[in-house]
């Protein structure tokens, strides 16, 4: 099995290469720093530098996974930018390093996937509960909020174009104890990642352009 994941230095995402591993897949990941990038090839991933928030290191891509057949892919990258809980107007550096790095990001880097996916391949961008409108409850970080809404739009789109060649999700993984995160969060990285990887391997064609939590249960877009 070949496996991407694109924002793999630290927390979920490196725990997905850690575990794809594990499974003897053959993973290439990104990450933004040379020294992420040697302790990645020294895991046994194949890796290359990629900030998703730059239009030159995006611009990359492609050609660095000619060919590659990904039976899975994952968009992992992501910020969660200012912590408001009400409707504090966010600056405009607030709003495009969130904005660029959650939604253009994913809108630099997944066009260029997909030639690189096998037939049957399986698309997931690391979205958030957050970001879901039906299931909304709370204002608390409504930047980061509107950033993984737009997220879930770009995947709608993609699962359209994709239709008939690849199955494409959104997950939610869980509140997970990562940087991000936070200590103080439910699910370890573990746990989220390795529900994730069940639910990635029992798709379904007809689950193409759905809103998923980490278990595979459906969440309102
Ligand atoms: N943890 C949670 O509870 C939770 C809940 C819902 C959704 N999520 C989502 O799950 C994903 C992973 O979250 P996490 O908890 O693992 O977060 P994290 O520990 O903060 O890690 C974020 C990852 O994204 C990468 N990244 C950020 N900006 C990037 C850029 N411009 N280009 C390339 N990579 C970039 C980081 O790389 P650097 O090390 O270079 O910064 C890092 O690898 C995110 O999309 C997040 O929104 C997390």
């Amino acid at each position: 099995m070949r496996v991407l994941v694109i924002g793999a230095s630290r927390g979920l995402g490196r725990e997905f290469v850690r575990q794809y591993l594990a499974g003897k897949a053959q993973v290439t990941a990104t990450a933004r720093q040379a020294e992420q990038i040697a302790e990645l090839e020294a895991a046994g991933a194949t890796a290359f530098t990629l900030d998703v928030g730059d239009a030159v290191s995006a611009s990359g891509v492609a050609w660095r996974i000619d060919n590659a057949n990904f039976d899975v892919a994952i968009v992992n990258a992501g910020v969660y930018g200012p912590r408001h809980q009400g409707l504090e107007t966010p600056s405009e550096t607030d709003f495009d390093a969130v904005m660029h790095t959650n939604v253009l990001g994913a809108m630099r880097v997944i066009p260029q996937l997909v030639d690189a996916l096998a037939p049957g391949a399986r698309l997931a961008v690391l979205s958030s509960r957050m970001g879901s409108i039906g299931a909304r409850e709370s204002t608390s970080g409504w930047l980061y909020r509107a950033s993984k809404a737009a997220l879930n739009s770009v995947l709608k789109d993609v699962s359209l174009q994709l239709a008939g060649r690849a199955t494409c999700v959104a997950f939610h993984p869980g509140w997970v104890q990562t940087d991000m995160g936070g200590a103080g969060a439910s699910l370890t990285p573990a746990r989220s990642v390795a529900d994730m990887r069940r639910t990635i391997a029992a798709l379904t064609p007809a689950q193409n352009g759905s809103f998923l939590n980490h278990d595979g249960s459906a969440i309102p877009w």
